[in-house]
């Protein structure tokens, strides 16, 4: 196949988000909605791509650095003026031009090799423009296409006659051309319409009218071409986002009985036969191996557990918790830059930060790992095979030994060697009948008290 160039759209800052921040860099499962995009033009392997911006470009370079060329666009004068602007930047360039919009981020890698596949058929049409038939039509430009695909007409809604409103095939904005018609097409478009703006679909409109053809091709996901404008928006397409996310994981081997339930971030890796019970969210860098069960309400993020580790219910992993294969933590355990090794266990109530532990260890219910003195962080190693018991005070820096024990309730301050147990508590009073003795000599003058009132 011929060469591949992207123009991603991004000159709207998006003022309907009300944001200091480029629309376009509003995270979707915690990744600017642009990088997706990109990531699946990526996969396509395009040699070049021009991001068309104009104001906060500045941030559309600290996103993109170096890796793409820019063109600005100023002032914004419609989507053909737009594309237009990456004229310079893709000169002598003759190969397919896939024309993305910044602010339709969810297009899958797959949709855009159908249209290519297209702009490649017997046929060899002009323009292939990627429709979608939404339960809304509202104010998208509507594609007038024949059964075959090929496309009479494009019309802008405002532009529309009320028979053309009626047709429900919609434009998506995204476009695959020959490099070396687009811009002879582009240099043709006019602004006589009722916005005044150069529009892009006129392309498809001119190739018609040189007896060219155009081609639609219709995507059977309508969710993939979803537009981001506002908060709302971007909370839709969040939610499209996930359902598709969740879809993929179950596909892989993912067991989830309640997915509406499961938040993924973009970075969300899962071997196979894990299960994800109801209300998990993923922040981003977690890697669950095969066999894993995150138990219901977790929360993991930058988080690793191997093979056969079960997490939960209510586990709260933070960045650089790792779970060696068989660990536990149960119901409100915490883990932060921490390691539980092979099959140990922290079942209840524990927060282990900064600390390793070695395989087999058992953590006792309430064990706190005292990490920090307000000025430093200090690490806590646990032995393998180490029995800590419940409502310890580890206070590090501190080693705990091979096999040793700590008896519950100790609060621990210096090391303590393989084999030892610590105990450290107050001397306990054993005093038989004292507490009879009391309730009959309290139960004696509240009587005497209650004949005197
Ligand atoms: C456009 C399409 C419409 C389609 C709709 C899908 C045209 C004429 N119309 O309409 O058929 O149904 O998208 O959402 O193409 N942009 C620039 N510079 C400009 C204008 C726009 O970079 O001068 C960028 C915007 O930032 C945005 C994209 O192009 O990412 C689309 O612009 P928008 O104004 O939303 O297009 P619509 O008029 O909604
Ligand atoms: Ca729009």
């Amino acid at each position: 196949m011929s060469e591949l160039a992207t123009i991603v759209l991004a000159a709207g800052k998006g003022t309907r988000m009300k944001s200091n921040r480029h629309k376009v860099l509003h995270p979707i499962g915690g990744r600017p909605m642009l990088l997706h995009l990109m990531d699946a033009a990526a996969s396509l392997s395009a040699s070049r791509t021009v991001v068309v911006v104009g104001e906060y470009r500045e941030q559309l370079h600290d996103a993109l650095g170096e890796s793409v060329d820019y063109a600005v666009q100023e002032p914004q004068l419609g989507t053909g003026h737009a594309v237009a602007q990456a004229k310079e930047a893709l000169r002598g360039f003759t190969g397919d031009v896939l024309i993305l919009y910044g602010d339709v981020p969810l297009v899958r890698a797959d949709t855009m090799r159908a249209m290519r596949e297209r702009l490649h058929g017997p046929d060899t049409p002009a323009v292939v423009v990627l429709g979608f038939r939404p339960p809304e039509t509202r104010a998208y430009g509507r594609i007038i296409a024949a059964d075959d695909g090929r496309i009479e007409k494009m019309v802008e809604h405002r532009d529309a006659s009320e028979e053309e409103r009626a047709c429900t095939l919609c434009n998506s904005g995204v476009m695959a051309v020959r490099g070396d018609e687009l811009f002879a097409l582009l240099d043709r478009v006019g602004n006589d319409n009722s916005q005044g703006e150069y529009y892009l679909t006129d392309i498809v409109n001119l190739a018609n009218g040189d007896g060219r053809t155009c081609a639609v091709v219709e995507t059977d996901r309508p969710g993939e071409v979803a537009g981001v404008n506002s908060r709302a928006e971007l909370a839709s397409a969040e939610a499209q986002w996930q359902a598709f996310r969740r879809q993929e994981a179950m596909e892989q081997g993912t067991t989830m009985p309640a997915p509406e339930t499961v938040f993924f971030s973009w970075d969300t890796k899962l071997g196979r036969d894990v299960t994800i019970e109801p209300n998990v969210v993923f922040g981003p860098g977690v890697v669950l191996h095969d066999n894993v069960t995150v138990r219901a309400f977790s929360h993991l993020e930058g988080a690793v557990l191997h093979e056969g580790a079960v997490a939960g219910p209510y586990a709260r992993l933070r960045p650089g918790a790792v779970m060696e294969e068989g660990a536990k933590v149960g119901n409100f355990v915490e883990m932060k830059a921490a390691v539980l090794g092979k099959g140990a266990k922290a079942s209840h109530l524990t927060y282990l930060g900064d600390a390793e532990v070695g395989e087999g260890a058992n953590i006792g219910a309430g064990t706190i790992t005292c990490n920090y003195d307000g000025y430093f962080k200090h690490r806590t190693t646990i032995g393998p095979r180490a029995f800590i018991g419940s409502n310890s005070a580890l206070i590090a820096p501190l080693t705990i030994g091979a096999d040793a024990i700590v008896a519950a309730g100790s609060a621990v301050s210096r090391d303590v060697g393989d084999g030892e147990l610590r105990m450290v508590r107050g001397e306990q009073l054993v005093k038989p009948g004292w507490a009879d003795r009391f309730h009959d000599a309290m139960k004696k003058k509240k009587k005497a008290q209650a004949k005197d009132g």
